[in-house]
């Protein structure tokens, strides 16, 4: 590790308190001694095609829920999840014209970081809801004191959302020739239907002839590989899912196959960068406007200290008003130190506002726009956007507003279902895929 961490233990941010050290310690134990949710050798293949992406050959697609809850480990909500996100790379490859890399932000989602340890409501206290992996959201004490029980309960969610992904993927549900697969029924009318389809047709189309000329590799062509990720916020579950690999010099965290550091936690001093530095997984670490130039060189002098290809990702998520004003000085000090990253745009949480009547929203054209914004100021700068970091959910929901639907502040009543951050629904993720085409062009 770096000579420059400092000598005190690094402090851990965002962590709960659990009131029976035993109970966690037991725990910690079991969850040990269980079987990893990933392999290595899956972690490394991302980390080759990362490392393609930083060359300009991939795009990668990282979506999925702001927090999953483990309510949400059903059939339909995962594979609603997984339909948004074949839609898109669906668009995305025939419009970029290169290989996506799917990653979810699903199999693990469950940690969140608050702006606050506790909550208070008509005078009384208690611990904030910090995600289902800790507490529950409920305002009582019984809810809201945390409890080691739901580190294991997380790793089993993990381990079925996982398998029925495996599964479904396995069993031809992301070959193309079963496009049909991946209708939504309420997004079947919708203003982006046609043109989706028509781009599924022309696909369709190019690939029989391929396939007519030749029977090699057709399995490449339909195998859609997805890969998991999400904030490694809960150290002491992310540290019972370490584990040392034969013929590999470093520990991998296998509870995931691309853990990411979020803002609140990247202090290049933290003790989460520090976790991170000893792991040979690809790491993304989320930047935003208010990251100095100071604590960028750090963060890439600890973790990406040999200059890998594929080993840091950088999630800018500064905001549409925002992007224009600090990504260039980020990118730049990046550059100047020579750290070969990806670059990917989170459109979302620079973008949060609340509504007249305190609603948490985020507007599909500032979405949009970050986005356009960030393509157009990484090709300036002679670089290139390698990829997205979107929130989304297959579901029905209203929460974010505008998209061709025109949905309004008033519309966010009738489906809003986050209890965090407000995500895409199908029809808005799947126009922006064409905005994302439309804005690389
Ligand atoms: C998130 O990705 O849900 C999140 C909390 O992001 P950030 O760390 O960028 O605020
Ligand atoms: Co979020």
């Amino acid at each position: 590790m770096s000579e420059t961490l400092p000598a005190t233990p690094p402090v851990a941010r965002q962590q709960p308190t659990y009131p029976d050290a035993e109970a966690l310690a037991r725990t910690l134990h079991q969850l040990s001694t269980l079987p990893p949710l990933v392999t290595s050798w899956e972690i490394l293949r991302l980390k080759r095609q990362i490392a393609d992406a930083v060359a300009g050959r991939r795009f990668l697609l990282q979506g999925g829920d702001c927090a999953e809850s483990f309510g949400d480990a059903t059939a339909s909500v995962i594979t609603g999840r997984l339909k948004v996100l074949m839609q898109m790379s669906l668009v995305l490859i025939y419009g970029l014209r290169k290989p996506v890399v799917r990653v979810g932000r699903f199999a693990g989602q469950y940690a969140k970081p608050r702006s606050s340890d506790s909550e208070t409501r008509g005078g009384v206290t208690l611990p904030a809801y910090r995600g289902d992996i800790v507490n529950a959201a409920a305002f009582t004490p019984e809810a809201r004191t945390p409890d080691p029980g739901r580190l294991l309960r997380a790793y089993y969610k993990a381990g079925l959302t996982l398998n029925f992904t495996r599964a479904l993927v396995d069993g031809g549900f992301a070959d193309l020739n079963n496009a049909e697969n991946w209708e939504l029924d309420f997004v079947r009318d919708t203003p982006m239907s046609e043109a989706y389809h028509d781009i599924v047709a022309r696909i369709q189309d190019a690939l029989s002839f391929v396939f007519t000329l030749t029977d090699e590799h057709v399995d490449d062509f339909r195998r859609a590989e997805f890969f998991t990720s999400h904030e490694a916020l809960i150290l002491a579950y992310e540290q019972a899912l370490t584990r040392t690999v034969r013929n590999l010099d470093v520990p991998f965290n296998l509870s995931t196959h691309l853990p990411w550091i979020g803002l609140r936690t990247h202090d290049p001093d933290g003790a989460h960068v520090a976790y991170a530095a000893t792991i040979g997984n690809p790491i993304a670490v989320k930047v935003g406007h208010e990251t100095s130039t100071e604590t960028l060189r750090l963060l890439l002098r600890h973790l990406d200290p040999d200059r890998e290809p594929g080993r840091l990702t950088l999630i800018a998520r500064m905001g549409a008003s925002r992007v224009e004003d600090h990504l260039p000085r980020i990118v730049e000090t990046v550059r100047a130190a020579g750290h070969p990253v990806l670059w990917v745009c989170d459109a979302m949480h620079g973008n949060t506002e609340s509504t007249a009547t305190g609603v948490k929203t985020r507007r599909f054209e500032n979405i949009a726009s970050e986005v356009e914004q960030s393509f157009r100021i990484h090709k300036a700068l002679g670089g290139h956007l390698g990829g997205v970091h979107l929130e989304l959910t297959g579901e029905d929901v209203t929460e974010c507003t505008g998209g061709a639907r025109g949905l309004s502040d008033d519309d966010l009543t009738r489906a809003y279902r986050s209890t965090v951050d407000p995500r895409l629904n199908a029809e808005q993720a799947l126009e922006l895929a064409l905005r994302i085409v439309g804005s690389a062009a």
